[in-house]
């Protein structure tokens, strides 16, 4: 299992209310205690935080806001000696406006190889006044943005998938495609484990730029529009065959693909033999609370991964996504991915969400594969879903006027202890999101060794899933269990059951409960929103 760190908001050393490397480092051994193999770390590379830190300035430094090349060393270090693999997040597909690439391409002129690494056009109209094509930003609002030339006048255009502040390099060009295989080994040579890759369906777009009107998140319909052509390009694979040579230089290190591509055979491409090693399954991540859904998904997912011989991943929280503690207590009618949760917006039921989001986790842990946990969702964290608009930071919110709330309501600091200043976080109580009264109940010292607590039901899921190997080996399906909403499974010896629906299920006879999501009633029924792991009694 892969635990996601998000840097900003693991734990704060210094007290500037921002989490930091050696926060971190101080704290691995909660990850080694959980029963995690790997640590994936977003970004901490020197940043102007437009984008809390997927707008990178410098690719081989740390930002000072969280340390220094020593601290990551460290970290790495500690790890290593814990027994935990490090991971670290590659943004390749755009820099910083404050990399010193960007900074020359401004200075220079249109044609120079120094606006040859970003992917800089003339307007459209009389005076070039018009953007180049009617490309959005995944942020909200138009893809382009105009320069002024060195002489003082408008000038080209440059394109920015994302914020303003991070323009998308050119990959056609061999200089941009150089420079990523030295960042490559440049980690690679201080002995992190592998790279996590953001954005990598987006690097190469279409030949031409051809327009494009429709707004697009990070995953589009591709069945109802054609697939996008900022997206999914078929040239994106042979970057990723190039890197992998790099990472076979070395041993034993990974590449992950944040590819937010549909449908399950097109994301397979990403981890054909000679590229990379796992992409994230958001096709999972993005499915409802439906038994027939999730048999759906899970059947897919596993096809096409078998099919190029690569481990399924799971996914069911991030950074970038509402908290499945949260998002599976809301409605169906409303949007898969809601892009998060305003105080003004109705409220979802807390309860509700932390039981299925449990029974969703006991489902996910039991697949094989691969499986990512996201900080703080071992302990049962909701969304912040009422923060004021006022403590929000990012770009989504304002490059959408503030219509949209965006992700910070799943990136506030941790909870580590019920009773210290901003809840362990930081020695000072500063954070620098808010933190909700309800994160008290949540704080670590709270549930370790609790029975019943989320962090135990993570521990034990850990524990067992190990033991058993259930990582490995096939999936078989279970029909006759209870009906529709009933999604059950075998895996091996082991027996799993996901009641779905509204009426309580029986424990099949001749099976003794391994572990279960939450209270089993009165009469031993698995209850609506629950799962548990079965083994034969005997
Ligand atoms: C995906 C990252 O997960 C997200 O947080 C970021 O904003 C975009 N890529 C742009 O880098």
């Amino acid at each position: 299992m892969i635990y996601q760190i998000y840097p900003r908001s693991f734990a704060d050393s210094d007290g500037d209310g921002i989490g930091d490397l050696p926060g971190i480092t101080a704290r691995l051994e909660h990850l080694a205690d959980l029963g995690v193999d790997a640590a994936w770390l977003s970004p901490f590379y020197v940043s102007p935080m437009a984008d809390a830190g997927y707008d990178v300035a410098d690719y081989r430094d740390i930002d000072p806001v969280f340390g220094t090349l020593a601290d990551a060393d460290a970290l790495v270090a500690e790890a290593h000696r814990l027994g935990l693999r490090v991971i670290v997040d590659l943004v390749p597909n755009h820099t910083s406006d404050q990399h010193v690439w960007f900074k020359a391409a401004l200075a220079a002129t249109p044609g120079s190889p120094e606006r040859a690494r970003y992917i800089f056009r003339e307007g459209k109209g009389e005076h070039g006044e018009e953007p180049p094509n009617h490309w959005r930003s995944v942020f909200g609002g138009p893809a382009w943005t105009r320069v002024t030339g060195p002489d003082g006048l408008p000038g080209q255009w440059y394109l920015h998938l994302f914020d303003v502040t991070q323009p998308d390099l050119d990959w056609t060009n061999p200089e941009v495609r150089e420079e990523f295989h030295d960042v490559l080994r440049f980690w690679l040579h201080r002995g992190v484990d592998g790279f996590r890759v953001d954005v990598a369906h987006g690097l190469v777009k279409a030949e031409g730029l051809p327009d494009w009107d429709y707004d697009h998140g990070l995953l589009d319909s591709t069945e109802k529009l054609g697939r996008p052509p900022m997206w999914d390009q078929d040239g994106v694979h042979e970057i990723y065959r190039a890197w992998r040579k790099v990472l076979d230089e070395y041993d034993d290190r990974v590449l992950v693909a944040e590819a937010w591509v549909e449908p399950p055979e097109r994301l397979a491409k990403y981890v054909r033999h000679d590229e990379m090693h796992q992409a994230f399954n958001f096709e999972y991540l993005t499915t409802r609370w439906v038994a027939a859904d999730l048999r759906e998904v899970i059947t897919s997912s596993i096809s096409a991964t078998a099919a190029v011989g690569a481990p399924t991943t799971w996914v069911l929280s991030n950074h970038d996504v509402v908290r499945h503690t949260t998002r599976l207590a809301l409605p169906l009618s409303g949007p898969k991915r809601p892009n998060g949760i305003k105080a003004t917006d109705p409220q979802p039921d807390q309860v509700l969400g932390l039981r299925r989001g449990r029974a969703a986790t006991a489902v996910m842990l039991a697949l094989p594969g691969s499986a990512y946990v996201y900080q703080g969702e071992e302990l049962g964290l909701p969304e912040h879903t009422t923060m004021p608009d006022d403590a929000r930071q990012d770009p989504t919110f304002f490059r959408t006027g503030g219509t949209v709330a965006g992700r910070d309501g799943c990136r506030v600091p941790i909870p580590w202890e019920r009773n210290a200043p901003a809840y362990g976080f930081s020695p000072s109580g500063r954070s620098w999101l808010p933190q909700p009264e309800s994160f008290a109940g949540h704080a670590a010292d709270q549930e370790r060794g609790v029975p019943g607590s989320t962090l135990e039901l993570y521990r034990e899921m850990l524990r067992l899933r190990r033991e058993l190997g259930l990582g490995l080996g096939e999936l078989e399906w279970v029909d006759d269990l209870g009906g529709d909403d009933v999604v059950a499974f075998r895996r091996g010896e082991v027996l799993v059951v996901a009641n779905l629906g509204g009426e309580p299920v029986p424990l099949p006879s001749g099976t003794r409960v391994l572990l279960t999501s939450g209270p089993l009633d009165e009469q031993d029924r698995v209850p609506t929103d629950t799962t548990v792991w079965l083994t034969p009694a005997s």
